[in-house]
């Protein structure tokens, strides 16, 4: 695609951000739709995050992405926030308005909900307990948009039970938190499972979890994209459970940013994943 002066602009800002998958993924979507546009990676240190989100309007950027570390700290300088922000304490996703305003989002729980629609159609009608394993950032997002859907009780269970317990006040739920030791049992009458935590991931511990009470009519899905299929989608795989891993979470909580900032709502494809996966 050859860029005009017209093209749109977006990015991510991050430090590091090379190790950001945002502007493969957004590529991507701007080669296959044709569109005059850049998505860049944007270096930016911890002490320049507010004059870079300031000069977003003024560079002519539609918006940008924020990743690690500056979700949080993004949250407290964007001009109005969108709920999904505010229950998790953290912005993913910035859209300069019209009047040059910084709109803040976190599009991390419609990223795990459309995630599930796609490859587990039904998954939120099933009758039983949501298990939720972990309470970190992630799991703030998704437990949000799973008790913002899915009507049956929910569960949550994590190493440090106080961090749980702080995360169901603070988001006024209904929840049931469980100690991190009973993890094994919750799982006997588990509708759907979702690890959260960064066990599993490449460099960390595997999650130690035994499936082999888990009902084969179970949704498990886990946050960890890297291995794609995780010991624990393994596990819930041969015991038959439908399983989703966590690349399409990534994929699809980017489609509201594109969307905002090129004017063009991005399909979540095979094809895609395999652009995103490439190296
Ligand atoms: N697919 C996606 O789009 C997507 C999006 C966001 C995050 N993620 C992934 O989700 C994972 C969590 O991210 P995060 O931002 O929530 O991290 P975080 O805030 O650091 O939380 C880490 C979670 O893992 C638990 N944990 C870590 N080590 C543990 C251990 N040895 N034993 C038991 N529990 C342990 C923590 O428990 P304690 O509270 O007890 O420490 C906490 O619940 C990461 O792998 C991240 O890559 C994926």
């Amino acid at each position: 695609m050859r860029l005009t002066g017209h093209a749109k602009l977006a990015g991510v800002m991050g430090w590091p951000v090379g190790h950001s998958r945002s502007p493969r993924l957004h590529g991507y979507w701007l080669e296959h739709y044709g569109i005059d546009g850049a998505y860049l990676p944007l270096a930016v240190p911890p002490e320049g995050l507010k004059a870079a989100l300031q000069a977003l309007p003024l560079l002519g950027f539609r918006g940008c992405n924020v990743t690690v570390p500056h979700k949080e700290r993004a949250f407290t300088l964007v001009d109005e926030c969108e709920p999904s922000a505010r229950a998790v304490g953290a912005v993913n996703t910035v859209v300069v308005t019209a009047d040059g305003r910084l709109h803040g989002s976190n599009t991390d729980g419609f990223g795990f909900l459309s995630n599930l629609d796609q490859e587990a159609p039904g998954w939120d009608q099933t009758e039983g307990p949501t298990v939720v394993l972990g309470a970190g950032g992630a799991a703030r997002a998704v437990v949000a948009a799973l008790a913002g859907r899915r009507k049956q009780s929910l569960v949550l269970t994590n190493r440090s039970a106080e961090r749980a317990h702080q995360l169901v006040r603070d988001l006024g739920l209904t929840a049931t938190v469980m100690p991190w030791a009973e993890r094994d049992r919750l799982l006997a009458v588990a509708a759907v499972v979702v690890n959260t935590t960064s066990l599993g991931m490449v460099g960390q511990p595997p999650l130690d979890l035994d499936l082999s009470h888990l009902p084969p009519s179970a949704v498990v899905t886990d946050l960890v994209y890297a291995p794609l299929e995780t010991p624990l989608l393994a596990a819930a795989r041969a015991r038959g459970a439908r399983v989703v891993d966590g690349l399409g979470m990534l994929l699809h909580q980017a489609r509201p940013g594109f969307e905002a900032w090129f004017g063009q709502a991005p399909a979540v494809t095979p094809a895609l994943r395999q652009a995103v996966l490439g190296d």
